[in-house]
């Protein structure tokens, strides 16, 4: 992974780009008093609610809440990622992206060889794809023509042909200046060691590439013509390919809608490619594992609704309820799940075919809710006339409740729980923070919104036990939520105690947020995705803040005014170790702090 981005380079394009230029090279814009307007580019709309506002720099819908700065501009409209979108505009300008830790050697080889893999992956999809145009591809053009696939959706997933030889593709990469000992690490080239033989992993197959969300071929799976074994070869792990992590057809699903909103999670590649023949071109495929909670996390960074797919039999229930336990915990507020159940011996791939796109659509949107299913689940193959049997799905169905992030929808479901047993919801409520052990982080964690004016808890005590949040991390958590709450803090930035754990993020992120505009939690992450930052804030944005929405702001600045008056208390060498920081950072420091600076030097030093 390359290394960050200085922010100091991200506030300079800023300030250096105009969002009406950004905006109008995409969208027709008129001119309207200070404002342009024109018609939102994000949602569909027929008189124009979309405005850019050249003073504030900013874009705003007023029709569907799209807002942001021409980087998030960027983001949205051509679907880049944060450093993408960066990298645009510093072309725009001539200027390259500076990364810190760029001359940091290891960096640079693991750049390197990434670089490597990806060209050398791509060398190899081309490479199956001209094979496929060749007479020797012909058997593999008819069969994927007698699977009922077009031309188009083949080049649109960019599927090709291994030829039936030994070294082909081997060859071919030589040519290339491609050493066997890359081909290998790639998976493209299997070595025997008992025979020493060297051969291209993949032959007579038809090969589907398997692309990252940016469309960068990371790995293949290959399928027999016909009735052979294995079924479906897919490549093996590598520096670039984690098979529990890539979705196949994401990056496609992606590229076919400007704002995709559901995913459909189905099992084999065929589905994914069938279903989008028929037009319905956001599914994606797990390669051959069940969904692990990395696809998932990585789903809902870009959708809020996952849609799961299973067989009807037995087997299809058990992957339904293991996908059930892997969702629970990061069904945040604002997302959804959806359990589909197909009827028995078909797939995603038959079922198109025989229903047509509007059978299986109306399949989806009847799919059942988390909600439903998890009651449904526990109810299977239970007679609730008894009492104990009643006992017994009351506690699978807590169980389930217990793993939800704490939410409007665990709420919600307690209710429902108690309705539906009859048992009084305070019940359900002890019984869960008994067996959770919750109780005891009670009085640190409280979620009662703090009096203004009362004595906080000190950090320290705030933070550890039982994954409860230290202050500084809750204030960093309501942030992260809600951006917008950014407008709540002071001007300055030096209640940002550094010596406090999750206090340099939380500073990070301050000076993101202020310098940016960005009010989305998606940005955000983003911005800091691959760095450990960036699990820290991905943690955060998992768990559902305890402070009730209305008085948010209220208490963050409560926390703030607690930052300020402990700060004051801090030790010299803290306080000027804070100062240094910031500096270090890239911040102007006031005159005032620079003062200070000196008197704690003068003061450490005698
Ligand atoms: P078609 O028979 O081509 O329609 O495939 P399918 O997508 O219906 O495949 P199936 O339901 O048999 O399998 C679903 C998914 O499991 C495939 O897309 C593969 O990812 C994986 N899979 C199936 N068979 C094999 C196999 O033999 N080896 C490996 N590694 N994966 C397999
Ligand atoms: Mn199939």
């Amino acid at each position: 992974m390359a290394g960050q981005i200085p922010q100091r380079f991200i506030d300079d394009l800023l300030a250096r780009t105009d969002v009406v230029d950004i905006v109008s090279e995409r969208v027709k814009l008129k001119k309207t008093g200070r404002n342009h307007s024109g018609l939102c580019p994000f949602h569909q709309e027929k008189s124009p609610s979309f405005t850019v506002s050249a003073d504030k720099q900013f874009y705003h819908c007023f029709g569907c809440g799209a807002h942001g700065n021409a980087l998030r501009f960027l983001m949205e409209y051509d679907r880049l990622a944060f450093p993408e979108a960066v990298e645009q505009l510093a072309a725009r300008l001539g200027l390259d992206v500076p990364r810190e830790g760029q001359d940091d050697p290891h960096q640079q080889f693991r750049e390197r060889k990434r670089k490597e893999g990806v060209n050398l992956l791509e060398l190899a999809a081309s490479f199956f794809r001209e094979r496929m145009k060749m007479p020797e591809g012909r058997q593999a053009r008819d069969y994927l023509d007698q699977r009922g696939l077009s031309p188009e959706v083949v080049r649109e997933f960019g599927i090709g042909f291994a030829p039936a030889e030994w070294e082909a593709l081997r060859h071919h990469l030589g040519e290339h200046g491609i050493s066997e000992a890359v081909q290998i690490e790639y998976g493209l080239l299997v070595h025997r060691e008992d025979s020493g033989r060297m051969y291209d992993r993949f032959r007579d197959r038809v090969m589907f590439p398997i692309r990252d969300i940016r469309g960068r071929t990371v790995a293949f799976g290959g399928r027999v013509l016909g009735d052979g074994k294995p079924k479906y070869l897919n490549s093996p792990e590598t520096p670039v390919f984690h098979k529990g992590r890539e979705l196949y057809g994401l990056y496609e699903a992606r590229q076919a809608h400007s704002r995709l909103e559901r995913v459909v999670i189905v099992e084999g590649y065929m589905d994914v490619v069938a279903l989008a023949q028929f037009g319905i071109r956001n599914a994606v495929a797990t390669l051959g594992t069940a969904t692990t909670e990395d696809h998932l996390s990585r789903l809902f960074r870009v959708v809020d609704e996952v849609v799961f797919c299973f067989d009807g039999d037995r087997a299809g229930r058990q992957a339904a309820d293991r996908a059930l336990r892997t969702a629970l915990p990061m069904m945040i507020d604002g997302r959804q799940a959806r359990f589909l159940f197909l009827p028995e011996g078909e797939d995603p791939d038959t079922l198109v075919r025989r229903e047509g796109a509007d059978g299986f659509a109306d399949r989806v949107t009847c799919a059942s809710p988390l909600s439903e299913f998890l009651f449904e689940q526990a109810a299977q193959g239970r007679d609730l006339g008894h009492i104990e049997e009643r006992e017994r799905y009351a506690s699978q169905v807590l169980d389930a409740i217990g793993q939800l992030p704490d939410g409007m929808l665990k709420s919600l479901l307690l209710t429902e729980l108690s309705r539906r047993t009859g048992v009084d919801q305070s019940s359900f409520e002890s019984i869960m923070l008994r067996h959770s052990g919750a109780a005891q982080q009670a009085p640190a964690d409280s979620s009662q919104p703090l009096p203004a004016g009362e004595p906080l808890p000190a950090p320290n005590e705030a933070v550890g036990q039982g994954g409860s949040l230290g202050l500084m991390a809750r204030a960093l958590q309501l942030l992260v939520h809600e951006p917008g709450l950014v407008e709540r803090l002071p001007d300055n930035d030096n209640w940002c105690a550094l010596d406090q754990p999750d206090a340099r993020l939380c500073y990070q992120v301050v000076r993101l947020l202020k310098a940016g505009g960005y009010r989305s939690a998606q940005v955000l992450l983003a911005h800091f995705h691959g760095t450990p930052e960036g699990e820290r804030l991905a943690e955060l944005a998992r768990r559902q803040p305890l402070v009730p929405k209305e008085v948010r702001g209220a208490e963050l600045e409560n926390w703030v005014s607690y930052f300020q008056r402990h700060r004051q208390q801090r030790s010299p060498q803290d306080e000027y170790d804070a100062l240094l920081a910031r500096s270090r950072a890239g911040e102007t420091l006031s005159q005032q702090e620079r003062q200070r600076l000196s008197e704690l030097l003068m003061e450490l030093k005698g």
